[in-house]
Parts: structure tokens; sequence; C-alpha cells
């Protein structure tokens, strides 16, 4: 055994090999270090000794041109579907791909990038799902995206694999390097990865060119399209832990944690070196809680193994919503004595369990999933959301008392989780296609490997609403062959489908949990008593719809009421759904439709409405009304939020309703120091007042125990004076990518915000910061989200996202509009290491 490092080093060459790599000194050094350590025997702290890692994985998203193509006609696509593409390796895409084209006609692009923002609003009915914006068949010139980089790889590369990662492109993309095929992937939402390692140029110039073809749509909702989430290059020795290569499993029993480590492994060399995998868990602080070695054993040439391992972890921070904890596992592959990979997961120890009586238990207590659904578009980037925004939007769940995220309807983006796992997000992690095809099973595969590892995933869900299918056999089948691999893959987590009909039916029998989707398909306490082994959840509930700072339905203008009352025939406002799920112990709670609004489904208008209206928040993330409903009933602290606006002009005498979402014990409500009453609060319903209009000052006081707990008013304000910016952060960081979230109320002389302001704002960044978008949560505004400093308040709101450069410094942002004194609002922009990036 003392003899395995040496030997297999002379043995085998291995060591040559890793020679040829021209290793860095530090790991050389723990080459030499590796082998000494093995003449005393397998001495696994010795071998830990800190060395250089080999892997690297650069950010592939700076410096890229864009071009759009044509779908139907090769001379304006760059000749594509001219040629024999296929006919000789090296001839793929081969105008794009040519090292010495001329891009000065090319866009000059930073990922994430979704073209289809930028395209403007078409007054086309089929493109009710998209938004309104001109992508698909119908629009062959706007379909079709080619994105181009060109970057160097030393000559000293040669010998390491290297390979290009992508977290989704949308969609159908073809990807070629240096003129060759290196393969395409169909979903937009599916992250997909090439080996480059025998086409790359080594010592020069490497020509990548992605076509994207998106006239062909995935879902019904606003899609976006092209390279809209990072892009990676990966360098790895050729022995090296495979991409997704980890899974760990917690089993919290007690005051300790069994964690279940499983590592693949895979040995792209003709050696056959010697191998083992030492594996680190530290906890939240930093601090190793444990660690285990694999015996040493002989990795065959140009094959894989998967290795399990087993650690306690002695009183662990449990993961949870409240308390977040995070461990990390640090995975190093040895061969032939050396260190040659190391590779880092994320991961938290908590238990997951549902209850078929009561419900969904985290940590073995009962949590009732409070949870939205969400698409992934925000105002002013369309779909492709820096980093920042992510975090922003879970946070801004979170703050009204949210704890549960449906991917709904397709896997999401990496950050998306790595928010979730930091803020303590629950997450039903969706696939897009439910297929048991080979394509199907690729994909669900691919959302398994790469999200298994974060806390925040509680079940995986294996589609929507499948009415095709759902209530059938087929439905069964195809249910059944995916759970199946869910069950391999990771058997920790059970499996639901979001059903609108066919509930008891079909793959209904098959899935673990049954998803209820609204209340029309069936009774949900027949289901339960006729299924009382089936835990069951609402995957999808509400579809209230509303607008923010609108009190009367609009169908001219497009706007919705923000009282919660209205819904589509499927739907039910706020207080009905959550006043039956809260009420029932067996339900593990449930998932409104939706937590933002998102663009596509103006449900029920249509044109000039391009916005959904289903949002507990608008499309920027400020609040409307129901957002305080649910504070109030989901959050822990005391809630008191009053409503409408009280600038009625020309309604003097009029009766109005008054609404009040509180969570305290009773509420008195006064117009101009006169009180109209007190009422008491009733569990998970709101308080309504009639009030004859005068302008004046609204006040409501809440009361617990007899004492006045919270205030809140709403006065008539004057006309609007001027404009007032908030950041949500005073410093952000100077990486390149971190973004600031600038707030634009319009405010009358007095400072109070005009609840019908829209006027027209216009951003001056400058300093370290650039303008990357608008918005206003305006459903029906066709003003351009991207590409314009311009943007019109909506009842008294806008917003722009400000993102840092690499330069530290101050960004200054300036908003003007006529007849108005400027609003300005400075940033810090502090200097931060980049992510290594390809240069
Ligand atoms: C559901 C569907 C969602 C969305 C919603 C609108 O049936 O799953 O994607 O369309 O209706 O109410």
């Amino acid at each position: 055994m003392s003899e395995w490092t040496r030997r297999d080093v002379v043995k085998t060459g291995f060591a040559a090999s890793l020679g040829a790599l021209a290793l860095p000194g530090a790991a050389a050094r723990a080459t030499a270090a590796a082998s000494d350590d093995s003449q005393a025997g397998v001495d696994v702290a010795k071998t830990l000794a800190p060395s250089v890692s080999l892997r690297e994985r650069l950010l592939l998203d700076f410096n890229w041109r864009f071009h759009l193509g044509h779908a139907d006609d090769p001379a304006r696509d760059f000749g594509y579907g001219n040629g024999e593409e296929f006919g000789k390796t090296g001839e793929f895409m081969r105008t794009t791909s040519k090292p010495d084209l001329d891009v000065s006609g090319w866009q000059a692009v930073d990922l994430p990038h979704d073209w289809v923002v930028e395209l403007p609003f078409e007054n086309d009915a089929a493109l009710y799902n998209q938004g309104f914006k001109p992508v698909g068949r119908a629009y062959p010139a706007t379909s079709i995206g080619w994105y181009r980089r060109v970057f160097d790889l030393p000559a000293s590369e040669h010998g390491r694999r290297l390979s290009l990662e992508f977290d989704g492109v949308f969609r159908d993309c073809l990807v070629a390097l240096n003129g060759v095929y290196l393969g395409r992937n169909l979903s937009g939402y599916a992250p997909f990865r090439f080996d480059i390692t025998d086409v790359a140029n080594y010592g020069g110039p490497n020509v990548l060119v992605v076509r994207a073809d998106a006239t062909e749509h995935e879902g019904w909702f606003y899609e976006g399209a092209g390279i809209y989430r990072h892009a990676w290059l990966v360098k790895t020795h050729p022995v090296h832990v495979s991409q997704w290569g980890t899974f760990v499993s917690t089993e919290v029993r007690g005051a300790a944690a069994t964690l279940t480590i499983l590592t693949q492994v895979e040995n792209e060399s003709d050696e056959a070196p010697v191998s083992r995998v030492v594996s680190t868990v530290t906890d939240p602080a930093g601090h190793v809680v444990a660690r285990t070695a694999t015996p040493p054993s002989r990795l065959a040439a140009w094959s894989g193994r998967e290795l399990t391992q087993r650690v306690a972890v002695g009183n662990p921070a449990l993961w949870s919503v409240e308390t977040p904890a995070l461990y990390r596992l640090t995975t190093v592959v040895e061969a032939g004595g050396a260190e040659v990979d190391r590779y880092e997961t994320s991961l938290g120890i908590r238990s997951i369990r549902f209850d078929p009586d009561r419900g969904f238990f985290l940590n073995g207590v009962r949590v009732e999933l409070k949870g939205t659904c969400n698409h992934q578009d925000h105002a002013g980037v369309g779909s492709a959301l820096p980093d920042r925004l992510q975090y922003h939007r879970i946070e801004r769940l979170k703050g009204m008392g949210c704890n549960a995220y449906r991917t709904s309807h397709n896997p999401p983006t990496p950050e998306l989780l790595e928010a979730c796992d930091r803020l303590g997000m629950l997450v039903l992690d969706e696939a897009r296609m439910m297929s048991s095809s080979d394509e199907g099973i690729s994909q669900f595969g691919r959302l398994i490997r790469r999200d298994r590892n974060h806390p925040c995933v509680f079940a995986w869900s294996i589609g929507n609403e499948e009415w095709f299918v759902q209530g059938a056999e087929r439905g069964a089948l195809i249910a059944a062959a995916m759970k199946r691999l869910a069950r391999r893959l990771d058997p920790t987590r059970l499996v639901t489908e979001a059903m609108n009909f066919d509930w008891g039916k079909g793959l209904s029998e098959v899935v673990d949990i049954q998803g209820f989707n609204y209340f029309v398909a069936g009774d949900i306490d027949t289901y339960h008593r006729a299924h009382p082994r089936q835990p069951t959840m609402g995957t999808e509930t509400a579809s209230t719809v509303s607008t923010r700072g609108i009190y009367a339905n609009d169908a001219t203008r497009g706007y919705l009421s923000a009282y919660d009352v209205n819904t589509p025939r499927w739907g039910s406002t706020a207080e009905s759904w959550w006043t039956y799920y809260d009420a029932r112990a067996f339900l593990a709670g449930g998932f409104v439709w939706t937590g933002f609004d998102y663009r596509g489904e103006p449900t029920p208008y249509k044109w000039p409405c391009i916005s959904s209206h289903f949002g507990i928040m608008d499309t920027c993330g400020f609040p409307k009304d129901n957002y305080f409903y649910y504070q109030a009933w989901w959050g822990g602290s005391p809630v008191l939020h009053l409503f409408p606006h009280w600038n009625w002009p020309g309604r003097e005498g009029e009766e109005i309703e008054v609404w009040c979402h509180s969570n305290l014990e009773r509420v008195e409500l006064f117009l101009n120091g006169q009180s109209l009453g007190a009422q008491d609060v009733h569990r998970n319903t709101h308080l309504m007042w009639r009030v004859r209009y005068a302008p004046g000052a609204l006040e409501a006081r809440a009361y617990r125990g007899g004492q006045v707990v919270l205030t809140a008013k709403r006065e008539t304000t004057g006309p609007a004076a001027r404009v007032l910016l908030a950041a949500d952060r005073p410093r952000i960081s100077a990486d390149g990518e971190d973004v600031a979230v600038v707030e634009v109320r319009v405010v009358d002389a007095a400072g109070r915000t005009v609840p019908v302001a829209g006027d027209e704002i216009s951003f001056q960044v400058s300093g370290a910061g650039k303008l990357i978008g608008v918005g206003s949560g305006d459903p029906s505004s066709h003003e351009a989200d991207r590409g314009s400093s311009v943007r019109r308040a909506f009842n008294g709101l806008c917003m722009a996202l400000v993102q840092a450069t690499k330069e530290s410094g101050e960004i200054q942002i300036e908003a003007t509009a006529p007849g108005l004194a400027p609003g300005t609002a400075a940033i810090r922009c502090e200097s931060a290491t980049p992510r290594p990036a390809v240069a």
C-alpha cells in the first residue's frame, strides 16, 4: 500500500504526462510532497497540503459580437444552409467561423443577453404569449441570433481537458469552434456542455460561433432569445470530477448528521493512474468538520468511476428558511500521488419529508409552503438577468413572508438556486418538457444532476397541466419513466406534477405528491379522503389579476383594479385560496400564480396590454396591494396597509371602498380626524369601509391589546413637484456584473408620492456605472426597456437598473422630468476582484 503512489508514477508514466502540463510551481511541489507521503503510508493530512488547483472555470460573458440572422433566407443568414455545412469537418457555419470575418457591423454585447427585449412591440394577436415581441416563424428576420467570440488559448494548455458550458441559450442552438461542429442544444432552459479539447487552437485564436434559433417557442409566456445565461470555459486535468459530479445527501438524526457523498471521477487519458478522492467538509464559518479519503485504486484509461463516502457531522447548523446555513464540500482528486483536481460543492444539511395528513416538514418541523410561481423575466432586462437581480427578486419575495418558489415552467438559471440557498427560499424545481423521450430524459437528467446539491430544492416537478396525457395511461407511463430517473439520480426528493384536471387519474397515480392547480378540477377534500396516503400541495393557485395603483377595471387601457377581486374563470382571490389552504393541515401549502408580473399572457386583456397582471408585484418588483395581504398572513411582523390612494378629484361625496390589510387585532379608520369606526381583524381576511370621499387624510390605527401598534396614512397630495431617487444599496462591487436597482418616485412639494403621476423621466448615468434597463410596471407601456434612457412613471413610480463597470469610483445618477425638480443618487462602486474570466 505504502508504495502505491510511487509505483504508479513510475509504472504508468503518469508523472510524465503531468509534467507535460507545465504544472505551476506549487502544484509541482504538491506532486513531490504527495510522492514523499506515499513512502510513509497514505497520510491523508499531509497530501492535503495547499496546492494550486488545476481546474479553472472562467466566465465567458464578456466581449461577444452579436448579429441577427434570418430564418428563411440564407443570404441574410451568413450563408447558413447554402453550403454543405456537415459535408467536411471544419466548414461548419464557415462564414461566421472565419478568423478574419469583418465584424464591424456586429453589435458588441456582454452576456447574459436577450435580443428579443430590444425589439419593438408588434400589434399581432399571434404574439400574445410572447408579450407582443416579433419572434417566431412569422418573423424570420428577428428570430435568429448569431453570437461570435474569439479567444486565445496558450500553447501550454495542451494536455488539459477543455470544455464550454452554457447555462442556457434560447433556443435550438448550433455551436461551432474553429469551424468544427460542437453540437446542438434544443431547449432554451437546459444547460449543456461541449468538450473542445480536440478542436481548440492551442497557441492561437479560437473562433466560437453560436447560432440561436428562436422561431419555435417552448412556453406560452415571454421567453426572450439568445445566450441569456452565463457561459463558461472550463479547464481540467485529464483526471477530474465530472460535470455536476458530486452529490451530497444528508440524513439528520438527533444532534448528528450523516453525509453520503457520491463522486464521479473520470479519466480522459491513455494513462491508468492510481487515484483517490479526498473529501473535506467545512462548516459555514469555514472550519473543517469532516474529512475522508477513498482507498487508492487504479483508474483505467478513458474510464469513469462513481465513489461513495460517508462522513458524520456533529451538531450541524441546519439549513432552514430562517437560517440558511451552507456547508462546503471540497473534493480533491489525486492521481499518481498528486492533487490533480479540486472541485467545490455548496450544500446544506437538512431533512425533508412529506406527510399525507400534515403536509411538509423541514428538519422535523412543519413548514407551510407559502409559495409563488414565477417566470424568469424582469423589467429592464427581459430574460437576461444579471445575478444580482436574482437575489433582489428573492429578497422581495421573502419580504412578504414567501418561503417557497416554483420555477414555473422550466429549469431556472443556477444563480436563482444559489440565491434561494443563501436567502432561505424553498424551491420546487420544474422540468420544461414532460417526456420520456431521449431528449426529455436528457433534459430532466441534466436538471437533477445540476440541482440536486441545492438544499433549497425540496421536490421535482415533472410538468405542468399536461392535459393531452396527464389523465391517461400514456401520461402515467411517461411520469413513471421520469420518476425512475429522479429516484436513480436523487433518491432524497419526491416528484410531483402540477395538474389542472384529471386528479386521481393517469399520472396522478404515479407521482408522489399530488399537485393541485386551482379549484376547478375537483374537490380537494374529496380527493384527500379518496387518497389518504398521498401527500398534496397546491402547485398553482390564485391567478388573481390586478394592476399596481389602479382601483377600477379599465379594459381600454388594459388595467385591473388592485382590490383583491379580479380573477379569471379558473382563478381565485388571494383571500379565498389562502383561507382554504391555511385551514387544511394535510395540504403542504401552495404556490400563487405569480410573485411577479411577466411579459406575455395579459389576461384578461389583449393588445395594447403586453404584460401579465397575475403578479403580487409588478414587473419591476413594486408591490401591489395584495403584497400586504400576503405579508400580513404569511410574514411574522405586524402589518398595516391602507388603500386606495386618496387622490380622487371630482369624486367628492362619492363612496369609495377603503381596504386594510392587517394582522393586528383591531383597526380604526379616520378621515380628516373623524373616526369612521373600528373593526376586528379576522384571520386571513381584510377589512373594508365605505367612505364618502373628501380630500385630506385617511388614517388607520391598528391595535393589539388595546394599544396602537401601527398607523398608516393616505393623504391627498399636491401636484408633482420633484423626482426622488433611492438605490437599493449605497455600495456595489466594481466587478462588471453587480447591479443597483434605483427606485424613482414622483413626489409633491411635501415629499409625498403622487399616486397618479405619469411624468416622463430621463436618466443620466455617469461615472463608474452604466444604465442597462428601465421599467415602470405599466402592463400597457410600449416604451423600450433597453437602449433607452427615458421612462414614463406609472402611478408615481418607475425604475432604472444601473450596472457596475470594472472601475471603482462613484456612479452618479440624475433623473429629470419637465417641470419637476430633478432627483439625484450616488452609488459607490467599490473595488472588487472580478470573477476569473476569459480574456
Ligand atoms: C395556468 C398555467 C400558467 C398560466 C396561468 C394563468 O393554468 O399553468 O402557466 O398560464 O394558468 O392563469
